[in-house]
């Protein structure tokens, strides 16, 4: 499987980053382990050659130029990173809006990044009304892209309303494996069978080394931890219980 870690603002000094990276890339495990640290300590901890992949957790919309304080995909991309999260909830909150994160896309794709596009209801209604709102932020967020570029993407659901929980607030089992069902059904309908294989299904929310053995459903690719991924303690723990 496939973890991704984000390490939000959780670490505010740049060693705590690089010891999060160099203990994720002394772990024996046969998934991979791809940590994202704020944009200050990429390159730092890119240089440092952990062994791990590494992801930005956003990007601008720019390409490039005159945009003092925007940090661009081929800026990334040369400071060391593969990957770059795109569409996190928490930009989201911030006025990031679906078309925006099109954008987005599209600029980390052209830096040749693979991208991790987060979605994500903020609540559950009886009516299922929330599978609208997924269905709108994955179509909106990939309709532009070539067919080949679909290997470069990664789908993250992220329910808003599990994110940053304890152990039994994340989403439970059946819950997950019928919307990792959904979202390939979103896929298969809207592009094609070749993307709807091509696209590999994270789940991030409150997922830790106590609840992760339980999230791992069938059709699920890996998960997208915060807290969990931010010390090198939870993340070995996280990492064995998967491999438990
Ligand atoms: P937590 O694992 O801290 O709930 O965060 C999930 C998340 O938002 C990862 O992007």
């Amino acid at each position: 499987m496939i973890i991704v870690g984000n390490f939000k603002s959780y670490l505010s000094n740049k060693d705590d980053a690089e010891a999060v990276v160099k203990a994720a890339g002394k772990l024996t495990t046969k998934h991979k382990i791809i940590l994202a640290p704020s944009f200050v300590h990429l390159g730092y901890v890119a240089a440092k050659k952990a062994g791990v992949a590494l992801a930005a957790q956003d990007l601008s919309i720019f390409e490039g130029g005159a945009h003092t304080g925007e940090v661009s995909a081929d800026v990334i991309s040369n400071s060391g990173a593969s990957h770059v999260i795109v569409g996190h909830s928490e930009r989201r909150a911030d006025g990031e809006t679906n078309s925006i994160v099109a954008t987005k896309v599209c600029q980390a794709l052209s830096a040749k990044l693979k991208v991790v596009l987060c979605v994500g209801e903020e609540s559950r209604d009886a009516h299922a009304t929330y599978l609208s709102f997924i269905t709108e932020q994955i179509v909106s967020a990939l309709k532009g892209i070539k067919e080949a570029d679909f290997k470069n993407i990664v789908i993250a659901y992220e329910p808003i309303w599990a994110i940053g929980k304890g152990s039994n607030e994340a989403i439970s089992t059946d819950d997950l494996e019928e919307t990792v069902l959904f979202i390939k059904k979103v896929l298969r309908e809207n592009f094609t069978e070749k993307v709807m294989k091509a696209v590999k299904i994270l789940y991030g929310g409150s997922v830790n080394a106590e609840n992760v053995k339980s999230l791992m459903v069938p059709g699920l690719d890996g998960f997208l931890p915060g807290r969990a991924s931010s010390s090198k303690e939870t993340l070995k723990a996280l990492v064995e219980a998967m491999d438990a």
